[in-house]
């Protein structure tokens, strides 16, 4: 199997590995395929968006992390999915797709793309967790 430079290098020095103590939401994900497991871990600060007057206040992801269980593939994906997805707004967040992702590491075997799928699914599921908390 061949992965592209940057896959091995994610895979090598992974970013955002680890979890946050007292996180504001936590969304896991597990991977039916092959039975790997993903959690996401989030800080969630507040950014002013719009004009000043009309100014509202967005979620946004002010720190992220990783743990996972899952394969090489799924540790680069996540850690460049957390270096994406770090200081976005939810709703920004919630755009990233796999598609993104896998052109950003400059592609992934074909075997191999429904593992990039599981951290994008932990984090859009820790959002989700996120949003019924503050309900
Ligand atoms: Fe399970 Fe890749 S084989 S996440």
């Amino acid at each position: 199997m061949i992965y592209s430079p940057k896959v091995l290098k994610h895979f090598k020095n992974p970013h955002n590995q680890g979890v946050i103590k007292n996180a504001d939401a936590i969304g896991q994900e597990g991977n039916p395929t092959c039975g790997d497991v993903m959690r996401i871990y989030l800080k969630v600060g507040e950014k002013k968006s719009g004009k000043a007057k009309t100014a509202k206040s967005e979620p946004f992801i002010k720190e992220i992390k990783f743990e996972t269980l899952g394969c090489a593939a799924a540790i680069a994906v996540s850690s460049a999915m957390t270096d994406l997805a770090k200081g976005k707004t939810f709703k920004e967040a919630m755009r990233l797709t796999k598609d993104k992702i896998v052109k950003d590491l400059g592609g992934l075997p074909p075997v191999k793309v429904h593992c990039s799928m599981l951290g994008l699914d932990a984090l859009h599921q820790a959002i989700k967790n996120y949003e019924l908390k503050k309900r």
